[in-house]
């Protein structure tokens, strides 16, 4: 396609993307949270930005900075991420769920420090699952609206990964699942990625290899053609 309508074919479109990891407080000083830079939502924030979108960037603790030109919408938890994404989703053409969400949260956060000598040699933390903001956003969504999400998956065996991605994209009623696989040292907090992207009919309409920007690139195509 020309290299010129390629770049502004999100014009006009608002676009929300949510990054990096949420963090589940105990106490004051300290939390639950995970191993995502926010990258990937950070190139799929940036991407949308150059193609035209106007964007919000729903982002919990990012390692590296926000794209300049979005609206930048900070938060912690999974719960304060909830209402941030349902606020911004209202009149969003695009819902990109690139966070990574944590599954639980502690049921109880302790006023004070937690001390070890109140505790013992061993301790147990209750959690409480979250809610799944990503089923709920597709669950509650406007005619016409696309809901991305993504998921990560540490299966190697290939056939496997793409049976896990299938089940998840129908339990949460997503248009879109990008899957990418990660282990200890690939997915996150690296610059590269390796993803697959499935639609609701459950099709592979996108495999793609490369850095983070060009992969958004590339996950911007499939969503800008399903947009017309
Ligand atoms: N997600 C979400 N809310 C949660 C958990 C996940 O919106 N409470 C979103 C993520 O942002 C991602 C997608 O759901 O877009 C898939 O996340 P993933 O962790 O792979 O799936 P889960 O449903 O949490 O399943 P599991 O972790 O058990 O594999
Ligand atoms: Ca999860």
């Amino acid at each position: 396609p020309d290299a010129r309508a390629a770049q502004l074919d999100l014009a006009g479109r608002r676009v929300v993307v949510t990054a990096g990891g949420t963090r589940e407080p105990l106490d004051p000083v300290r939390f639950l949270g995970n191993r995502s830079s926010g990258r990937q939502g950070i190139a799929l924030a940036e991407a949308a930005t150059a193609r035209g979108a106007e964007v919000v960037l729903i982002a919990a603790h990012l390692e590296v900075p926000a794209p300049a030109g979005v609206d930048l919408r900070e938060v912690s938890t999974a719960l304060q991420m909830q209402d941030a994404a349902a606020l911004a989703s209202e009149g969003a053409d695009v819902v990109i769920m690139a966070a990574a969400v944590a599954d639980y949260r502690p049921v109880e956060v302790s006023e004070g420090k937690i001390k070890k000598d109140e505790r013992g040699d061993t301790m147990t933390l209750e959690l409480v699952r979250n809610p799944d903001i990503l089923a709920g956003l597709a669950a509650a969504k406007a005619p016409g609206q696309l809901v991305v999400g993504f998921a990560a998956e540490t299966e190697p065996d290939r056939a496997a990964q793409l049976e896990l991605g299938r089940s998840k994209l129908a339990r949460k009623g997503a248009d879109l699942l990008v899957l990418n696989r990660v282990g200890w040292s690939e997915g996150f907090a690296t610059e590269r990625n390796d993803i697959t992207v499935l639609d609701a009919g459950a099709d592979i309409v996108l495999e793609a290899v490369g850095s983070k920007l060009s992969v958004a690139h590339r996950i911007l195509d499939v969503i800008a053609e399903r947009l017309h």
